[in-house]
């Protein structure tokens, strides 16, 4: 597994390099094939919407949204227009500003209701628009994540079960520590991607960046050590904040 590691002075600037860097990666599929769409899962929380906000502001044609597919990565359990929903917030900073068909817009179907169907329903939408590979999981182009200070990426969440699944491509995860179901891609999922890419900001990623790359491997606890791309690259975008007094994983220099 490859890693890559680049780490900007602040929030600012990262989210303009991840803008890029994100901007290179489609162009470089879309140039690759005629008619291949580049399939990304977006991230939710807070840290990616800067991200978003920049990509919204390029000049129009900067990225041919006709040949990207957008795909959420997790969601909350909550009705599209709910302030938690990660749907509403990349609607808000990013779908209603850029040229994208809906059809490439492949949101969580009636996000509230009960979550086992509501996972369901959206996995068979993904099976639908993916063709799995012999692994049985899609290889999506790229994954955006973020992590908590618990060390959760997506919905993952430590001492959950969708921390167990090892088929299913999306699941409702119950996370006792907040009291609410969550919806999520699957490890499995996530390590087909060709480029999986944790984008963290701030002091508070810290201890968990620490975790992650230093302690024993126990994804139970640390639900971000899950991830490692089968074959993809995985990158680690981040500003000085995130990264300072943490030692840097060989594997990364
Ligand atoms: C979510 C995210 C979640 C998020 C982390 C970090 O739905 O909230 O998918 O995994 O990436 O909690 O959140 P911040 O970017 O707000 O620190």
């Amino acid at each position: 597994m490859n890693h890559a590691i680049h780490t900007e002075p602040d929030a600012e600037s990262l989210a303009a390099y991840a803008r890029d860097w994100l901007v290179e990666l489609i162009g470089a599929r879309h140039a690759a094939s005629d008619s291949a769409k580049f399939s990304l899962a977006l991230s939710g929380g807070s840290t990616p919407k800067r991200l978003y906000q920049l990509l919204a502001q390029l000049p129009a044609g900067s990225v041919n949204w006709q040949r990207v597919l957008l795909v959420w990565g997790d969601e909350r359990n909550v009705p599209a227009d709910h302030a938690d929903s990660n749907f509403r917030m990349v609607k808000e900073n990013l779908l209603e500003h850029i040229d994208i068909p809906e059809e490439n817009i492949l949101a969580v179907p009636d996000p509230g209701g009960q979550p086992r169907s509501v996972a369901e329903h959206y996995e068979k939408l993904l099976r639908d628009r993916f063709e799995a590979t012999s692994s049985g999981f899609p290889a999506l182009d790229c994954v955006l994540l973020g992590m908590g200070e618990d060390v959760h990426t997506a919905s993952l969440f430590p001492n959950t079960t969708a921390l167990q699944e090892t088929h299913r491509w999306f699941v409702e995860n119950h996370v006792p520590q907040l009291n609410t179901w969550r919806l999520t891609l699957t490890a499995p999922l996530i390590n087909q991607a060709t480029d999986v890419a944790f984008l963290l900001s701030g002091s508070g990623k810290q201890q968990a960046l620490e975790k992650l790359w230093h302690a024993p491997y126990q994804p139970e606890l640390y639900p971000s050590q899950l991830i490692r791309p089968t074959t993809g690259r995985l990158s680690f975008l981040v500003d000085k904040a995130a990264v300072e007094n943490v030692t840097i994983p060989v594997e990364c220099r």
